[in-house]
């Protein structure tokens, strides 16, 4: 069976980008792949400074996992900080990792440019990354269009190793919905936990409502016929039906029509969200309420990864000579 890693980071609510980009991959592969699925609490420390919130977020987003889906009898489900090892393959890695590399990722700029603090671990967040995918030996690699780099360079890393001491790490393969490119949020930029723009499918209707009717759109009058592609209603609405579903193609068939006004399409999408993510939203209320279960599961979760990771390492730290 082949192996599977990815892992998102607990800086705030999840919300449909990361279904749409990274948690629907998952779930459709845990049917047929060894799974190891993270929540990246210490790449986190590079934009939450608040030990409560952190906390908080890292609890909800394990509880977000398993309500979207994730099921831990077939995924491995782990903290990031409960396998500290990475930490150490993180240093070998860095050790053959040229500075230029860094320089060079868009991730780190990006980031500053948006108001965090340029920290040493903010620059070198890339390496971390590499080592918790090459610390499990994963072929695929599922995530967004945004962490397509930070994948490329866990490639570059591990060939750099492999250079340097022999075959010590497997070079795994990036995984990107070709369906999917960025969603964008409310106000039409990449919808992002720190943008403030994004639609967590776990509202309570009311504010959910509120945010989805938010949504920026065009002043095209009721009875023009519009263009569905360049409609942020659309873009969310197919993301969440499926570009295939026949609902897509029926909503698309109604923008090219005219008659149909923004309000009706935000209308629609407020109700798909509620109708595809009933289940999901029943789910996500019986965990909170079992905090015991989310424990048992993070347990085994830390027991598999800690085994498989505990073996790359020390494979690693044999091939430097330590
Ligand atoms: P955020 O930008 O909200 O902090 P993360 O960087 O933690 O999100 O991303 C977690 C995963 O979700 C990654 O695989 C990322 O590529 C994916 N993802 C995040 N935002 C989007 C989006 N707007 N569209 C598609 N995928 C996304
Ligand atoms: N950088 C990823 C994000 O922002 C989170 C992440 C950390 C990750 N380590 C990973 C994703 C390893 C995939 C594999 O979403």
């Amino acid at each position: 069976m082949k192996r599977v890693l990815s892992g998102i980071q607990p800086s705030g609510q999840l919300h449909l980008g990361n279904y749409a980009g990274a948690i629907r991959q998952f779930i459709d592969m845990q049917v047929d792949h060894e799974m190891y699925i993270f929540v990246a609490s210490y790449h986190a420390l590079t934009s939450v400074r608040e030990p409560k919130v952190l906390k908080e977020n890292i609890r909800q987003v394990v509880i977000d996992y398993l309500a979207f889906g994730l099921d831990p009898k077939k995924t491995h489900l782990y903290l990031q900080q409960d396998v500290p090892q990475v930490t150490e393959l993180c240093w070998l890695l860095s050790c053959v990792c040229p500075k230029h590399m860094m320089d060079k990722a868009t991730s780190f700029k990006d980031k500053v440019s948006k108001g965090l603090s340029a920290s040493i671990g903010l620059y070198t967040y890339p390496i971390l990354q590499a080592a918790d995918i090459l610390g499990v030996d994963p072929d695929f690699v599922p995530v967004g269009e945004d962490q397509r780099q930070h994948v490329e360079i866990t490639r570059d890393l591990a060939e750099a190793f492999n250079r340097q001491y022999g075959p010590v790490f497997k070079v795994p393969d990036l995984k990107i919905r070709k369906d999917a490119g960025l969603l964008p949020g409310v106000d039409g930029q990449k919808m992002s936990k720190s943008y403030n723009n994004a639609i967590d499918p776990f509202m309570a209707e009311k504010p959910l409502r509120k945010r989805i009717m938010s949504i920026v759109t065009d002043s095209a009058p009721v009875e023009e016929k519009k263009d569905p592609k360049k409609c942020v209603v659309f873009q969310i609405f197919q993301a969440v039906a499926g570009a295939d579903d026949p609902r897509t193609a029926q909503l698309a068939e109604r923008y090219q029509r005219g008659g149909m006004g923004y309000g009706e399409a935000k209308q629609a999408l407020f109700e798909l969200i509620l109708q595809e993510f009933a289940a999901a939203r029943t789910r996500r209320e019986e965990l909170s309420k079992d905090p015991g279960y989310v424990d048992e599961v993070l347990r085994q979760g830390a027991a598999a990864a800690n085994e498989k990771i505990s073996a790359v390492v020390s494979r690693a730290r044999t091939a430097v000579g330590l």
